[in-house]
């Protein structure tokens, strides 16, 4: 049966937004799905006002997460660091428009890029990472029987 995709996931696949990398990124995070193989890296340009001046990724999966890592590098360019750690797959989705819900755990990896590149950030200034990325590996393996 053919999926059924949304036309803005449709648009940021064709045309993914932040596509690339960033040489003197000071945040990089990359994570995968074990069951399907996918993978996605991100890259963040943190100013000393903890501002995400750039951020970039490259996607090695399918069309959602294309679409996922896509949107959501537009909504933490620019923005304040706490906009990232509070970035949630639901709001990854909604921005879509919805995803199949097959496909939902590809927004999961999208928030689980972001936050592993901030904790990447968090350490490399040896301050505490105010993520527990072991929980949300526990909550992504829940998330992904819906
Ligand atoms: Fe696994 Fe899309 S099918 S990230």
């Amino acid at each position: 049966m053919a999926m059924e995709y949304s036309e803005k996931v449709m648009e940021h696949f064709a045309r993914p937004h932040n596509v690339g990398t960033i040489e003197d990124a000071n945040g990089v995070g990359e994570v995968g799905n074990a069951k399907c193989g996918d993978i996605m890296r991100m890259y963040l340009k943190i100013n000393d006002e903890e501002i995400i001046e750039d951020v970039k990724f490259q996607t090695f999966g399918c069309a959602s997460a294309i679409a996922t890592s896509s949107i959501a590098t537009d909504m933490i360019k620019g923005k304040p660091l706490s906009e990232a750690l509070n970035l949630t797959n639901k709001a990854v989705v909604e921005a879509l428009d919805g995803l199949p819900a097959v496909k939902v755990h590809c927004s999961v990896l999208a928030e689980q890029a972001v936050k592993a590149a901030v904790a990447d950030y968090y350490q490399r200034r040896g301050v505490p990472c105010p993520i527990d990325l072991d929980a949300f590996d526990h909550e992504h393996e829940h998330g992904e029987e819906e």
